[in-house]
Parts: C-alpha cells; sequence; structure tokens
C-alpha cells in the first residue's frame, strides 16, 4: 500500500505545528503551512468518507495497518503526538481549514484539545492491540529505528552511556554491504540530523567493513560515527533549518558543533568514548590542515578519515534549503575532485570501489525507459535492480526483478525526479 498520502499529511501537519507555535497562527508562512496541510489533508481523504490514524506502542497506524515506513520516519512526531496524549486523529473527507489548524495547534503544543464534532477528532476511535495487524519490521529497520530514537533521546537531555549506542548499532554490523548502502542512500522528504547521522554511520560502517577493520573497530567506528553531530542535534534542530539562512552569530555556533559534540561525548563512559570524540571533533577537518576547527599539525583520527567521507556523500545528496538534492553519481564526482586535499586519498578509493559504478539505493534510466532501483552487483557480472516504472512510464504494481549493464543505462534520476518513495521498496528488496 502506498503509505504516500500519509506521509505529505504527516510532514504537512509538523510543519504547519512548527509555524504556528514560531510564528502565530496568522503570519503567512504558517497560513502558507496550514493551506499546505489542506491539500494533503484531501488528498489522504480522498477515498474514504473517513480516516483514522492511531499511535500505539510508537508505531503509527492507518486503520488497523500498520505503516512501518511513516513510523519510521515520522517517530519524533509519532512521539510529540503520543506526550501531548494523542492517540488517534480521526479526518472526515476534506477537513475544514479551521480545524486542521486546531489540530496543527494542539500536535505542536500550542493548545490542549480539539472541540468535539468537527471534522477533525481525536481519541475518538484508539484501536485496541488485538485489532492491530502489524507488519514485522525488519532487523536493520529495527536499528534504524532505535538508532533515530537514541539520538532523539539525546537531543532531549538524554545522558549518553555509549555502552547503549554501541548495543545498538550492533543491528547494523554484519548486515550486507549492499543492504546498509540501500538503506543510507534511499531519501526521504522529511531530511533532519537525526537521519543523516544514522545514514553516516551505515556508510561508515561498510567503508570499515571493506577496508578490513575487525567487529569491535566496526561497532566502535558505527557509534562514532552516529555521534559525529551530537554537537549540532544539542542545538536547536529549528534554529538549524530556519528559512532564510542564519545569521553571523549562528553560523559560529554551528562551527562550533565538532567541539561541542566531542566535549559530550568525553562526558559519558563506556567503551570507544575517546575515539568517538575524536571523530566528532575532526569530521569537518580536511586533509590539507583546512576545514574546522583547525587540526594544528595533529594526524586524523583514520575512523574520522573515514567519517569525513560518509559525512560528505549523503551531506551532497541530501537536499538542503538553498539547494536540490544530487544524485550519487555526482556526489561520487564531488568526493574523487577532493581526494587527497578535503579527503583521505585512500578513503575515496575505497569508497569509490564499494559503491560502484551504481551504487545500491541510486534510481536509473534505462535505454528502454524504464526506471530502475539498483539493489546490487556480482562480482564482475551485471547490477541487479528492481523495474519501479515500466519503459511508458507506468508504476509498477509489484517491483520486477532486473539484470542490467552499464551500456543500458542512460543516466541517473533522482526518487523525487522519479516520482517514486524509495521506501515503499525496501519491502521488495527484502521479500
Ligand atoms: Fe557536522
Amino acid at each position: 500500500m502506498n503509505e504516500l498520502p500519509v506521509r505529505s499529511f504527516l510532514f504537512a501537519l509538523g510543519r504547519a505545528g512548527e509555524r504556528i507555535a514560531q510564528h502565530g497562527r496568522d503570519d503567512q508562512s504558517a497560513r502558507d503551512a496550514l493551506g499546505a496541510l489542506a491539500e494533503a489533508s484531501g488528498v489522504l481523504t480522498s477515498r474514504d468518507p473517513e480516516v483514522v490514524l492511531t499511535v500505539s506502542d510508537g508505531a503509527l497506524y492507518l486503520g488497523t495497518r500498520m505503516l512501518s515506513h511513516t513510523s519510521l520516519e515520522f517517530n519524533g512526531l509519532v512521539a510529540d503526538l503520543r506526550s501531548r496524549g494523542i492517540d488517534s486523529i480521526t479526518l472526515t473527507r476534506d477537513p475544514h481549514p479551521d480545524d486542521l489548524a486546531d489540530l496543527a495547534s494542539v500536535a505542536a503544543g500550542v493548545s490542549a484539545d480539539l472541540p468535539v464534532g468537527g471534522t477533525v477528532r481525536l481519541n475518538e476511535r484508539p484501536l485496541a492491540g488485538a485489532d492491530m495487524d502489524p507488519v514485522p519490521v525488519s532487523g536493520m529497520r529495527r536499528t534504524y529505528r532505535a538508532s533515530l530514537e537514541t539520538l532523539r533521546g539525546l537531543g532531549d537531555g538524554n545522558r549518553l552511556e555509549m555502552g547503549k549506542v554501541i548495543g545498538i548499532v550492533e543491528g547494523f554490523v554484519g548486515s550486507s554491504p549492499a543492504a546498509s548502502l540501500m538503506m543510507a542512500t534511499i531519501r526521504n522528504h522529511d531530511e533532519t540530523t537525526y537521519y543523516h547521522s544514522v545514514n553516516v554511520s551505515l556508510l561508515a560502517l561498510t567503508m570499515g567493513g571493506g577496508m578490513g577493520l575487525g567487529p569491535d573497530e566496526l561497532r566502535h567506528l558505527a557509534a562514532g560515527a552516529l555521534l559525529h553531530d551530537l554537537g549540532r542535534v544539542l542545538l536547536d534542530e529549528a534554529a538549524l533549518t530556519k528559512a532564510g539562512g542564519l545569521t553571523n552569530e549562528e553560523w559560529a555556533q554551528v562551527r562550533l558543533h565538532p567541539q561541542e559534540g566531542a566535549q559530550a561525548i568525553l562526558a559519558a563512559t563506556g567503551p570507544g568514548v575517546e575515539v568517538a570524540a575524536a571523530i566528532a571533533l575532526e569530521h569537518h577537518a580536511r586533509m590539507d590542515g583546512e576545514g574546522y576547527p583547525a587540526l594544528r599539525g595533529r594526524e586524523m583520527h583514520p575512523f574520522s578519515r573515514i567519517v569525513a567521507v560518509a559525512d560528505a556523500y549523503d551531506a551532497i545528496t541530501s537536499p538542503r534549503p538553498h539547494r536540490p538534492a544530487r544524485t550519487p553519481l555526482e556526489a561520487m564526482r564531488i568526493l574523487r575532485e577532493g581526494s587527497g586535499t578535503a579527503y583521505d586519498a585512500g578513503v575515496v578509493t575505497s569508497f569509490l570501489q564499494l559503491m560502484g559504478e551504481f551504487p545500491p539505493g541510486s534510481m536509473l534510466r534505462l535505454g528502454t525507459g524504464a526506471l530502475v532501483m539498483v539493489t546490487g552487483r556480482e562480482e564482475g557480472g551485471p547490477a541487479s535492480g528492481l523495474v519501479v516504472r515500466d519503459p511508458d512510464g507506468r508504476k509498477l504494481p509489484e517491483p520486477e526483478r532486473v539484470r542490467f549493464g552499464g551500456e543500458q543505462v542512460l543516466g541517473h534520476v533522482l526518487p523525487d525526479e522519479a516520482g517514486i518513495d524509495p521506501m515503499e521498496l525496501i519491502d521488495a528488496v527484502e521479500s
């Protein structure tokens, strides 16, 4: 089932709540966000006279069906709804704009409850556990979610315990490189420091595995990579992503995040603290001594070199307020250009080898016109993928498996341009 309408609704709901909390309901930016929320609600309710979203046990349900991707992606918002006492949201078809504005206010904690009897109602039909029809969450997705939750907890002031972080990333250690790269490469529209951190951890882990690191080293590398932007996590996310850019003072604050992250890590106890602190401190340093903070003659830790490349790759392929996302191919070109100056040449070489010509998780257009998501490649053999749109541009009900050689590829496509939700494809890959 397509979870996109629910995701668009939740994205718009979170955005509208933020704008209302920051600027008040009558501000133009809040009104724009509410307009987008009304549109998303219209799409979500277009098929049924009434739609019920329920939060149970940290997961989100549409009717009785668990939305595993959406629960994962919006786990922050889902936790916020729960903490505000919201167990379910009932939307009638094309809900009234005033009711949607009330809902966004409640979701943002600006007001406490909704009036009864409107077109949007809260906690009207919370489902019992027995009604639920859960979809099992795969081990990797569970780990991905647990990692996001850990970071979110740290952002909310939880104490850092390295032992716990290492226990969580354990779920990633031992997963196949193709699956890890795919999980890290798939993109969604709700990008935050949390997602970025988990992706960097997956990428660094896969790179470390490819470079022959042992299991203990991999655990420390993955944990350090997960925490590399802890200094940013501790900064206010809203301030980092606000429209209109940052002031000089805010920039200065952002540039301090390596030191602040390292300090916070050093204050923790447990295995791998020093390595994680080195990674946090050095991930924006460059091999030529530029970058921040200055290395002052110090050698960059080998793990910091790995994380710097993983960090850059994920940042380049993510959308930013001032520019769209770039394809994995472009990211690899940028890394190659910075090899030896910005980045460690050996690390870049092994990363490019690992990603290959067609990194798992990227979208390609074949000569036939079909659109394919790469799932892997056999040693020296053809790449494999899933056909997500046929040559006529039609979306296939069930993605078909395909093998292809480089000569069949016309070019790389961004998932957004393809109108495909790559998260949905993970299920097809796993099955
Ligand atoms: Fe950073």
